[in-house]
């Protein structure tokens, strides 16, 4: 729609009471932080000009209370060493993974303010997952589990893309993750996996010999935009559930042909 992926991530962890945010971005990636960056010019001019629905699109950082920090990964070494980056950042405490990519529009309560419900509940970590079907097993990380409750499950395995054959379920993991920090040791111990990379799933894997995680699944939509079908369909979504837009949108998406 008319923002990018990475804010619709933000938005949703700061609607979780999320309050400090920590960026991982490849060396050449500074348009993001830049775009977190307060610019007070364009926040005078946009009030002295009454813009006010650009002005709320940059409301969320506008909040004293939210702190905006950008870590470099490097190398691209995969998700597990991009969230390893973040060690310091972090800190020794449980704390929440979001990839933009996987959009979610979780209705009245977002994906992440659900998972953190659910930690808070069991004091235990959660990954959202969601039932796929078993032939894209190998686009995700999936996982083995013990029902605890009405969607709810206790984590007995987890293994990255696996081969359909091979999948221990059909429960995908989505990317949304409250850790704790005891993740980061075995990240540092966690040697090169699938596609050469070193993998969140794995680390996840060996934090299960010693540590409770769930699974939940989660209520909501999402729309893998790491595809161009996914993001397409997400910017049709997100454009029709505004309402200056919804009319005429859809009069021209149901009148054109072809
Ligand atoms: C990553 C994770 C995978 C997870 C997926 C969710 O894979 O490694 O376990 O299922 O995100 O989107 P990627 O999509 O980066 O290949």
């Amino acid at each position: 729609m008319d923002r990018p992926l990475i804010q619709y991530a933000v938005e949703e962890a700061l609607a979780a009471g999320i309050t400090g945010i920590v960026l991982v971005a490849g060396r050449n990636k500074t348009a993001i932080e830049k775009y977190f960056r307060r610019d007070p010019g364009l926040e005078r001019e946009l009030n002295d000009r009454g813009k006010k629905d650009l002005m709320s699109s940059l409301n969320f950082t506008l909040q004293p209370d939210v702190s905006i920090q950008t870590v470099v990964q490097e190398e691209p070494l995969g998700l597990g060493h991009a969230v390893l980056c973040a060690r310091e950042a972090v800190g020794n405490e449980p704390f929440a993974v979001i990839l933009p990519d996987d959009l979610i529009d979780g209705g009245d309560q977002g994906c992440l303010a659900q998972l953190i419900e659910v930690a808070e509940n069991h004091g235990a970590g959660v990954i959202a997952v969601e039932n796929i079907p078993v032939h894209e097993s190998d686009k995700y990380g999936i996982v083995s589990t013990v029902k605890v409750a009405e969607g709810i499950h206790r984590l007995t395995g987890i293994v990255e893309k696996p081969d359909p054959v091979l999948a221990p379920s059909t429960l995908a993991v989505v990317g949304r993750y409250i850790l704790p920090p005891e993740i980061f040791q075995a990240l540092a111990e966690t040697g090169k996996g699938t596609g050469g990379e070193i993998q969140l799933t794995d680390a996840i894997a060996r934090l299960l010999e010693t540590t409770t995680l769930l699974a939940c699944e989660f209520k909501g939509k999402r729309y893998d935009c790491g595809t161009k079908l996914g993001y397409l369909q997400a910017n049709v979504e997100y454009a029709l559930k505004r309402p200056e837009l919804k009319k005429d949108f859809s009069a021209y998406l149901s009148g054109r042909k072809g």
